[in-house]
């Protein structure tokens, strides 16, 4: 495997906050922290073991090692909940027979739920909102000591510029650009989980993928819950978009979420003009009912939304589509229903989440009450599901015969034989390895596909193995 080493930490940079520069930490503790939810968590968490490694800790993924247990957590849905009280009784186990051990909730769930997590779990010693990792050091210094902390306030103004998040992979690295989410969907913990929207600035993202580019890796995901409305104050999304393509002409930028409203035409046009923006757009939809999405406050119309999506078709050739539903949402009908299966033949997306609403409370939707039955929500979910995986096959299927350039990413999941990659319009690829390496762009023929996956051959290296055509992106500075 040929994976380049990440060892560029000359660039790494993180300023420690003058609160945690009184304290040193005796070195070499070990942390061990899973991740749930979003993209922003897993960015979150490489944040979280930077300010970490800084003042000494390592990280191991051997939870028998662990000095200290962390979770990084999503609220967005009841069940994601779950998962991570199922997790946390795995925890207590471990605390029982190693009761010098600090564990430690952070992320959205930590926001949400506050001390209420602190009462009702009796092993859990930290309880950290996604605004408050600068601290971590500290808190566990006094958790150590015996003290438990909460630290769950929101900042308006904290995105972790300074700081070089902990990557491990070397290939594929996420940025965020922007925190918090200012939209407020009636359904949607995350403007409560997360904050107020702040972008970092377009400088500070610049040099963070010139760091990229010069250590090897091939492909940067700009994050944010809402990342199209990125704006640090002179540029906005459009403009950074086309920054960061200039950085290095061989590295794929893409980008998730995109919210339709912010959408502007300027973007599409810049995603159109740069070879190495990808064109793939996740654009949620939700729902195709106009009373279901005036109920959501998703501040657009059926009809806007398909114009909208004509419009992207229309400026960048061959684009990938996907979006995500909710099925089930307050009063949603048959009616209701049926027009968000449409919404989906009629767009024709290349793939779709989907997800049966579940309430949250202080949300405003929480006052709808929530009154599809259950066995109704999934149902519909399942109608859903089996009309995308119709669409999703048949545009695969459109792929039969066609040639598509692969960024070798790794092993496939199913055969040693096999290595597996994405195209620019996010479709995974499975190949023989042949001479193939990770980290290359590679040209494969398309012989079948399934739903979710596109077979094929290699035909050839791609010519784009742009030698590392790197060029300044000036006049930003
Ligand atoms: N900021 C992104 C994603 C937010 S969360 C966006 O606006 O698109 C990811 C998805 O979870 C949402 O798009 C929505 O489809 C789903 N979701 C959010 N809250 C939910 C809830 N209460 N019940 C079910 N699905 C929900
Ligand atoms: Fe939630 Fe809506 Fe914000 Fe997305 S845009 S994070 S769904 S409130
Ligand atoms: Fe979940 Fe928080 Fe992301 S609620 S979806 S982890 S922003």
């Amino acid at each position: 495997m040929d994976l380049p080493q990440i060892v560029c930490l000359s660039f790494f940079h993180y300023i420690p906050h003058p609160r945690n520069t009184k304290f040193t930490m005796s070195l070499h503790r070990h942390v061990y922290l899973e991740t749930y939810g979003c993209q922003m968590n897993l960015a979150d968490s490489e944040v979280v073991l930077s300010i970490l490694a800084s003042s000494g800790f390592k990280h191991t993924d051997d939870l028998t090692r662990a000095d200290v247990v962390f979770v990084n957590t999503c609220a967005v849905r009841e069940n994601a909940e779950q998962r991570v009280y199922g997790r946390l009784g795995d925890f207590k186990h471990y605390k029982r027979e190693n009761p010098g051990v600090v564990i430690g909730v952070l992320g959205c769930m930590a926001e949400r739920l506050r001390k209420d997590l602190l009462e009702s779990e009796s092993h859990i010693d930290l309880v950290v909102g996604p605004d408050e990792y600068r601290r971590l050091p500290e808190l566990i210094e006094n958790a150590i000591a015996g003290h438990k902390g909460i630290a769950t306030r929101l900042s308006r103004s904290e995105n972790y510029d300074d700081i070089i998040p902990l990557r491990t992979d070397g290939l594929t690295a996420w940025i965020s650009v922007m925190r918090g989410c200012d939209k407020f969907c009636t359904f949607c913990v995350v403007p409560f989980t997360r904050g107020r929207e702040r972008s970092r600035s377009l400088a500070s993202i610049i040099r963070e993928l010139e760091h990229l580019s010069a250590c090897g890796f091939k492909e940067a995901t700009l994050l944010g819950q809402n990342v199209n409305s990125y704006s640090d104050g002179n540029y906005d999304f459009a403009d950074l978009m086309a920054s960061a393509a200039l950085v290095d002409r061989s590295m794929r930028i893409r980008f998730t979420t995109s919210h339709p409203e912010d959408m502007s035409e300027k973007l599409i046009r810049t995603i159109a003009e740069h070879e190495n923006i990808c064109n793939y757009i996740h654009l949620p939809v939700q729902s195709g009912s106009d009373r279901i999405l005036e109920l959501m406050n998703r501040t657009y119309t059926r009809e806007q939304y398909l114009k909208l999506v004509t419009k992207i078709r229309s400026m960048i050739p061959g684009v990938s589509l996907s979006t995500d539903i909710i099925a089930g949402f307050p009063t949603e009908t048959a009616d209701d229903h049926r027009m968000t299966l449409d919404v989906l033949r009629e767009v024709n997306y290349d793939g779709a989440f989907t997800f049966r609403y579940s309430p949250r409370e202080n949300t405003k939707a929480w006052q709808l009450g929530d009154d599809v039955p259950e066995q109704v929500k999934i149902e519909r979910l399942n109608e859903i599901i089996d009309v995308q995986r119709e669409i999703s096959y048949k545009r695969n299927q459109e792929m039969v015969g066609q040639t598509a350039e692969v960024l070798v990413e790794g092993e496939s999941k199913k055969s040693t034989r096999d290595y597996s990659g994405r195209t620019d319009t996010n479709k995974m690829v499975v190949f023989p390895k042949g001479n193939a390496q990770i980290g290359q762009y590679i040209k494969i023929k398309i012989e079948r596909t399934n739903s979710a996956t596109l077979f094929g051959q290699p035909v050839a290296r791609a010519a784009r193995v742009y030698e590392a055509s790197r060029l300044a992106a000036n006049g930003y500075g």
